[in-house]
C-alpha cells in the first residue's frame, strides 16, 4: 500500500492508505476525503479534482498532459506549480508518502 496524506485549507490532515493502480482523486473519494468533487469522473473534464501536490515530489507523478494543463487554468483556485488534476495522478509505489493539499474550493 502507499500512504498519502491529504491535507484541508483547514489544515487538518489524513493519511490514507492507496492501492497502487487507481487514482488519487479515486483514492480521495472512496475514503471520504473532503474536498475533491469530481464531477467528471475522472475524464480530466471539470478540475474539480484539483489539488496542490509537494513541488519536490513532482517529477515522479505522471507526466501532466496538454488537456491536463489547459483544464488547470479553470480551476476555481488560482493555479500554483504544484497544481495537478488528481484524477489524472495513478497511485504507484512512487508516491508513497506524498502530501496533497486540498483548495479552499472546486
Ligand atoms: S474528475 Fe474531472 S477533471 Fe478530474
Amino acid at each position: 500500500m502507499v500512504k498519502i496524506t491529504f491535507i484541508q485549507p483547514d489544515g487538518s490532515s489524513r493519511e490514507i492508505e492507496a492501492e497502487p493502480g487507481t487514482s488519487v482523486m479515486e483514492t480521495a473519494l472512496a475514503n471520504n476525503v473532503d474536498g475533491i468533487t469530481a464531477e467528471c469522473n475522472g475524464s480530466a473534464a471539470c478540475a474539480t479534482c484539483h489539488a496542490y501536490f509537494e513541488e519536490d515530489r513532482l517529477n515522479s507523478l505522471d507526466a501532466m498532459a496538454e488537456h491536463e494543463n489547459d483544464m488547470l487554468d479553470f480551476a476555481a483556485c488560482e493555479r500554483r506549480s504544484g497544481s495537478r488534476l488528481s484524477c489524472q495522478i495513478k497511485v504507484t509505489e512512487a508516491l508513497d508518502g506524498i502530501t496533497v493539499t486540498l483548495p479552499e474550493m472546486q
